[in-house]
């Protein structure tokens, strides 16, 4: 079996209307931007993070642009396997389904091999990457329900590429992320549930703003160059422009897109 569109309209406003999307990660930066983008094309919202007031503050600006969105919210550590079952349960108990599981949750880690130690491996690890695979496991019976299930994983360029010093636990958590997609959408295929993953480069959000903040005010001019100097367009994406992909491969436009590896980057990944 293949997904196959069904009979609702597949362009304009309220591409999704009806559907229920669970965002993991959605108290800030990109995982806020998808939640109010999502909102905008009629979907239920499931959200989840380790962040309840950042939560709470995505939920008033989803239903200050578009009121009366259905909202579920939940404290959710993305490190506890059964916390996420718990979500995923409740999810698909009070909306009858999940249509999109949008997995944005992820933690930065710079550090010297030297400074590394096992904690710091399975925080990184376990954050960006095991809570993936046990966040569609427990979506399973939820996206079986749905006519056009559609799980977005967030990677990131560095998935792909070691693009500064001290990045080895996060290039190698989201690397995995890379190969989990591929897999997930092999094996996922003959539900109809089609599988993507995300590569964004550089955007403007509190997990940028922290990376700077943790350097010498001195170094931070010459690393924002570095770090732009690999965008086409000099400049930093913005949670929105990753949203917007998001929001697109789970609508019926991208029924014939799995296993894709999509950078959002301005070219980041390839100069
Ligand atoms: N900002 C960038 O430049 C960039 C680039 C490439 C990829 N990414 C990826 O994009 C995704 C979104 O990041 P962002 O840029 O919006 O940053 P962000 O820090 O604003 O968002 C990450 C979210 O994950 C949540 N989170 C962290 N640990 C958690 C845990 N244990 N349990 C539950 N939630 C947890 C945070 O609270 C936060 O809301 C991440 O996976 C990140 O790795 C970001």
């Amino acid at each position: 079996m293949t997904s196959t569109a069904d009979q609702r309209p597949a362009t304009g406003p309220g591409r999704l209307a009806g559907r229920t999307v669970l965002i993991a990660g959605a108290a800030g930066g990109q995982g806020r931007a998808g939640a109010v983008l999502f909102a905008r094309q009629g979907a239920n919202l499931a959200l989840c993070d380790i962040d309840e007031v950042g939560l709470e503050t995505t939920q008033d600006a989803v239903r200050g642009d578009v009121p009366g969105t259905d909202v579920l919210t939940a404290r959710v550590d993305m490190r506890d396997v059964a916390a996420i079952e718990r979500f995923a349960a409740e999810v698909t108990d009070r909306f009858g389904v999940i249509d999109v599981v949008y997995n944005n949750a992820g933690i930065n880690h710079v550090g010297a091999l030297a400074d590394a130690s096992e904690e710091d491996f399975e925080r990184v690890h376990d954050i960006n990457l095991k809570s993936a695979f046990f966040l569609v496991k427990a979506a399973l019976p939820g996206l079986k329900r749905s006519t056009s299930a559609s799980i977005i994983i967030v990677s990131s360029g560095a998935g792909l590429l070691a693009p500064a010093d001290g990045n080895a636990l996060y290039c190698s958590s989201k690397g995995g992320l890379i190969s989990l997609t591929r897999a997930l959408a092999r094996d996922l295929a003959p539900l109809g549930i089609r599988v993507n993953c995300l590569l964004p480069g550089p955007i403007e959000t509190p997990m940028v703003h922290k990376f700077f903040a943790a350097m010498p005010a001195e170094r931070q001019q010459e690393v924002r160059d570095e770090v732009l100097s690999r965008s086409l367009f000099k400049r930093f994406g913005q949670p929105e422009e990753v949203a917007a992909m998001a929001v697109f491969l789970a609508t019926d436009e991208a029924t014939y897109v799995t296993a894709g590896i999509i950078p959002v980057d301005a070219g980041w990944i390839a100069v």
